[in-house]
């Protein structure tokens, strides 16, 4: 793209990996709406950033919001110069084994992850396809590509981000269109204070006597501990954000931390049977969990081994 910088959109930016994002594209001189939940509205402030037309508007934007999401594009495309550049951050990580997850929990984690970034992209499509560019990020995670115990439902909704993604970067390449996942592992952030235990899974936590006590236990200490020890900040996540936004031909995928390398090299180079089954040795704890003998079952066809002719 030629020209004045192109305006970005970047939705959960009051916090986290979306202020990070923000503040970036602001020193390098991107335009940006950045949004919050109304609630979270005052955080901008908290955080010095005030409306500066032209260079920095801030909208409240609740991404499950039908309402919300059509009228902030049709502001942006029709007040705000039009929009060159998605970013889908808005997330929420739901924490409960596949067992405490209700349908409604399942549902309202899908929103969030799935339904809203994908509503997003589709309000912003036709401006990108009538100005022959445009880039569609969206904050993926180590978990789009690989599903963790305890995870399932946060997991669920990130493999359905990855698969959409990847789906509408074929459909809108032709018009000069990249999408990309921006896929963080561990940050050291705030963001595991804000998962969102399910009623089950809370109730399951302060149970010792309950089945999947210690699947919690174990991997709540084990995931804050990896937060805490990685390098990885919302900083450098946001400059890979930067430089996927930047490229001429971004590509879909674009691992964001060492360990989203890592584990995507693993997941390719494994045989799959032998992938699951090195992480499950892995798992913190996992001898206390359940029988202590219990190993899970390979599916036919999963083993990776080769069979004699
Ligand atoms: N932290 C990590 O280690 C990590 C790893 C991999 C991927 N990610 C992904 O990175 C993205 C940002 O996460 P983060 O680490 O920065 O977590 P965070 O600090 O919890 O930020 C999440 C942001 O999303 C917003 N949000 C939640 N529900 C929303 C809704 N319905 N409408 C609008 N905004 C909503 C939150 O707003 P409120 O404050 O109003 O709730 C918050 O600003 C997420 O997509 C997450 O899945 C994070």
């Amino acid at each position: 793209m030629t020209g004045s910088p192109p305006t970005c959109l970047v939705t959960g930016a009051s916090t986290g990996l979306g202020l990070a994002i923000t503040r970036l594209l602001l020193d390098n001189g991107y335009p940006v709406v950045a949004t919050a939940r109304p609630r979270s509205m005052d955080r901008f402030a908290e955080q010095g950033l005030v409306e500066d037309p032209g260079r920095l508007w801030l909208r409240p934007l609740d991404v499950t919001e039908l309402v919300h999401r059509e009228r902030l594009v049709d502001e942006i495309e029709h007040e705000l110069g039009g929009l060159g550049v998605l970013i889908n951050n808005a997330g929420v990580s739901y924490r409960a084994v596949v067992e405490h997850v209700s349908p409604q929990d399942r549902i309202a984690q899908m929103n969030v992850n799935f339904q809203s970034p994908m509503s997003l992209a589709r309000l912003a499509l036709p401006g990108m396809r009538a100005r022959c560019w445009g880039r569609i990020i969206h904050v993926s995670s180590v978990g789009g590509m690989m599903a963790m115990p305890t995870m399932c439902v946060y997991s669920a909704s990130k493999f359905a981000l990855e698969g959409a993604s990847e789906a509408l970067w074929y459909e809108v390449r032709p018009w000069g269109i990249g999408v990309s996942l921006v896929q963080p592992g561990f940050i050291n952030s705030d963001g595991y204070q804000n998962t969102f235990d399910t009623p089950q899974a809370a109730r399951a936590l302060s149970d010792p006597r309950d089945p999947y006590h210690a699947h919690y236990t174990h991997m709540g200490g084990f995931i804050g501990q990896l937060m805490k020890r990685t390098w990885a900040t919302p900083e450098s996540v946001a400059r890979k954000v930067l430089w996927t936004i930047r490229h001429p031909d971004p590509p879909l995928r674009v691992p964001a931390t060492f360990d989203a390398s890592l584990f995507g090299w693993m997941r390719r180079l494994l045989p799959r049977g032998v992938y699951h089954r090195l992480l499950y040795a892995m798992l913190p704890g996992v001898g206390a969990w359940g029988p202590a003998s219990e190993m899970p079952a390979l599916e036919e066809g999963e083993s990776g081994e080769v069979k004699a002719g």
